[in-house]
């Protein structure tokens, strides 16, 4: 059975397969969810972004077709390969470990979107991250951070399925350990097996709360989807949070 070294994260999302299974991810809802942040926050034109775990770039490229400067950054080398085509004068990317501080006192908005936080084994990397975008923020600068919402996820999490994908069938399983969500993702390709497997912390808005305090920043607004409706800990399938650099 092949399975890379390295932590999951470091491995998974840099895989050929990772982007087979989310091929299908809703570019529209994206892009709507994009529109509606932008109205919420109504940024004047020259403010600079940095979209933290931006993957290939889909937010970044929308946030900047609207015309905002922005920087996307993702661990992911293969996934930052594929981004680096649509940059532009005021469009970059680069590959970066978000623990990590990229650029000080920079960006006016941090953007962490589709749940792109509570991976690590140390439950303070959370802070770590946070703590570096607290610095790569300018006075009175904005992270929004759209992750899921962990109540709600565990109310429907799906034990087993069956993916399809490009011929590939994937045999998906989830569980909860009390403090992670697991999601076990095991195939067949060209007479190879593999396993890969996901490992988020189910964060909940309390938490968030408490983490965002710790590391300065006061929360302006908490949403529960992409439409930015009042978040709801039994209904809202997001927890999107608008949180100011103090
Ligand atoms: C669920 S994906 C979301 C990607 C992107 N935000 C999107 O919506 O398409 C999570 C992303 O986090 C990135 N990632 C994981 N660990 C990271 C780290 N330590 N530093 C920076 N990016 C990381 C992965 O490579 C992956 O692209």
């Amino acid at each position: 059975m092949d399975e890379l070294k390295g932590e999951w994260f470091e491995t998974w999302f840099d895989t050929s397969y990772y982007h087979i299974l989310y091929q299908n991810r809703d570019f529209t809802e994206a892009e709507r969810f994009i529109n509606n942040l932008l109205g919420y926050l109504d940024l004047p034109k020259n403010v600079n972004c940095l979209d933290l775990a931006c993957g290939k770039g889909r937010h970044s490229v929308f946030i900047n077709k609207k015309g905002f400067q922005v920087t996307g950054v993702d661990l992911s080398s293969n996934s930052i390969k594929e981004a680096k085509p649509f940059e532009n004068e005021t469009l970059s990317f680069d590959t970066h470990d978000m623990r990590e501080v990229y650029k000080e006192n920079t960006f006016d908005v941090v953007f962490n979107l589709f749940t792109s936080f509570g991976y690590f084994d140390d439950y303070d990397d959370n802070l770590k991250v946070l703590n570096s975008v607290n610095k790569m923020l300018v006075s009175e600068g904005l992270v929004v951070i759209d992750f899921m919402n962990a109540d709600y996820t565990l109310d429907h999490l799906v034990e087993k399925e069956v993916k399809t994908l490009d011929g590939i069938d994937f045999n998906i399983t989830k569980s909860y350990d009390g403090k992670h969500i697991f999601k076990n993702i095991d195939f067949t390709d060209q007479g190879k097996e593999f396993h890969f497997q996901e490992k988020v912390q189910a964060i909940k808005k309390e938490e968030f709360e408490t983490l965002l305090e710790k590391t300065g920043f006061e929360i302006q607004n908490i949403y529960g989807d992409f439409s930015l409706a009042p978040f709801n800990k039994k209904e809202s399938d997001r927890l999107i949070i608008i949180a100011k650099k103090k």
